[in-house]
């Protein structure tokens, strides 16, 4: 499996876009660089592919690649982020992508497109790309873009601000299987999602520790701290648990997941 990071060398919460970001709260910057190398060490020792992207001093939020695209079959979806202030890592992830040979699925329309907030919102699970919507995301964006496979699609409706994109209340573990916080639904949309995939419920308190902002690389499965419930329940059901301390990045609204981006 191939996953793009990008180091926190500029991390920062410098701005508020969700509501776990406050400006009165400082970062441990050497204990996040500790949190996020752990992240990519277990990663690698997970036999992930990992490469890197350069971050870029003024973009504090850059650490959280799964945010500017979302690979969608065999191209990169690029995001169109609500917030003016992280719309510029488009343009570097773009740079990269380009770089690297990826075709792009949305040529340079994103001004004029609906907000999309990439892997943070669209989740894939086999040829199921649940598309989250209702803070970051706009369900129009959805609805709008003709290289997605309307019928594949299930919309997820977000009504809790705390869990402002799908990754923070729902985590596919394969096709069959995924984690969820089914408290971050609307009921419509906790029906549509369980006739798709058998869901394992995270409880409040984990849930608000981010339990389902976690990584799966093969049968293995990297969950973020204080969440020993959802370690068991992912263990007896035969996957192999690891944990990363994600406290400084909570503090910006992110956990392990975030700082991850799929490649292939
Ligand atoms: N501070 C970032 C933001 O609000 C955190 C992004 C977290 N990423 C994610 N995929 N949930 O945009």
């Amino acid at each position: 499996m191939k996953i793009l990071m990008c180091p926190p060398d500029y991390f920062n919460v410098e701005y508020q876009i969700n509501p776990w970001m406050n400006l009165n709260e400082s970062i441990d910057h050497a204990k996040a660089r500790k949190q996020w190398e752990t992240l990519y060490q277990t990663l690698i020792n997970c036999d992930a592919e990992v490469s890197l992207l350069k971050p870029v001093e003024g973009l504090p939020d850059m650490v959280f690649t799964a945010n500017p695209g979302l690979l969608y079959q065999d191209s990169f979806i690029l995001s169109h982020f609500k917030h003016a202030v992280r719309q510029n890592e488009v343009v570097h992830l773009k740079a990269w992508l380009t770089d690297a040979g990826f075709n792009i699925a949305n040529p340079d329309d994103f001004a004029s497109t609906p907000f999309f907030e990439g892997g943070g919102d669209g989740l894939i699970a086999g040829e199921t790309l649940f598309a989250g919507y209702g803070f970051r995301s706009d369900k129009q964006f959805y609805e709008q873009a003709s290289y997605l496979d309307q019928n594949k699609l299930v919309y997820c409706q977000l009504i809790n601000p705390r869990f402002y994109h799908l990754d923070t209340c729902f985590c596919p573990i394969n096709e069959d299987l995924a984690l969820w916080y089914p408290g971050a639904f609307d009921e419509e949309t906790q029906k549509r999602m369980a006739a798709k995939i058998e869901l394992l419920d995270v409880g409040e308190e984990e849930a608000y520790h981010f339990a389902c902002n976690a990584v799966v690389v093969n049968n293995h499965v990297i969950l973020p701290g204080a969440c020993p419930k959802t370690k068991t329940l992912l263990e007896k059901r035969g996957f192999e648990v690891s944990v990363c301390e994600m406290s400084e990045f909570l503090k910006a609204g992110g956990a392990c997941k975030c700082m991850t981006l799929r490649l292939d």
